[in-house]
């Protein structure tokens, strides 16, 4: 597990667009091809901002796939979509080899099950992700594995939806077999109201369920946590 702790959120979001970009000519140069899982959130936009800007030539996008490690269960087109903030920071600027997007305008467990079949058809038997981007919640959620409920306990679909009654919705996710199925899993982590949770995270012993980012623990893969110094932990790993 790699801590990088970048001064504040500006320099936070160049040292992930930075690494994103180099675990992309790296993946192409290897396999061919980059598919990455897009978080939601608000955290990440500067980071896919800049990758369109400062990286627009600079990588071959037409070998990058764009998938997304959750989705609330809206229209792409609505303002609370991690698609529509991604097309609108990222996917609309630059010419990707292929996008999937979580369909969050159908019936839940339709949407899941349909997404799982596009994982199925690209990867077969392993959603091996060359990256999987991730933020954390003030409740230690990820994704949108959120504490207690039900998709921690899935282990034999790569896709749930997933009731989560603390916000009185469902929300599509992958579960935590796909994410820890990732060659790499980097957290974006910035913002005063996130150091306890991410304290919790690093450090603490509290029960997984109830901070459920500390269940992802890739088994043949890398955990980079880029944080800010406003969300760090007081005594650094
Ligand atoms: C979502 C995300 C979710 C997000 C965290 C942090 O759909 O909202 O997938 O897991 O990454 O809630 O969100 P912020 O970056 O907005 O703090």
């Amino acid at each position: 597990m790699q801590l990088r702790i970048c001064p504040d959120l500006e320099a936070l979001s160049r040292a992930a667009a930075q690494n994103f970009a180099a675990r992309a000519r790296a993946a192409i140069q290897t396999t061919g091809g980059f598919p990455v899982a897009l978080a939601g959130g608000s955290t990440p936009r500067a980071t896919y901002k800049l990758l369109a800007e400062d990286y627009r030539y600079s990588l071959d996008w037409s070998r990058i796939h764009i998938f997304f490690g959750d989705e609330r269960c809206v229209p792409p087109d609505h303002p609370g979509s991690n698609y529509r903030m991604a097309y609108e920071t990222l996917i609309s600027h630059v010419a990707v080899g292929s996008i999937h997007r979580m369909r969050g305008e159908l019936p839940p467990e339709e949407a899941a099950a349909a997404y799982e079949t596009e994982l199925r058809d690209f990867f077969g038997n392993t959603p091996r992700f060359s990256l999987i981007l991730l933020g954390l919640g003030e409740d230690g959620h990820t994704a949108s594995l959120f504490p207690h409920t039900s998709a921690l306990d899935v282990q034999d679909r790569w896709v749930a939806a997933n009731p989560v009654p603390q916000l009185r919705t469902t929300r599509l996710t992958l579960t935590l077999p796909a994410i820890n199925a990732a060659s790499a899993v980097m957290f974006l982590v910035s913002g005063a109201s996130k150091a306890s949770a991410l304290s919790e995270v690093l450090e603490g012993d509290s029960n997984p369920h109830e901070y459920p980012a500390k269940l992802v623990r890739p088994a043949k893969g890398e955990v980079i946590w880029l944080t800010d110094r406003a969300a760090a932990p007081a005594s650094p790993l």
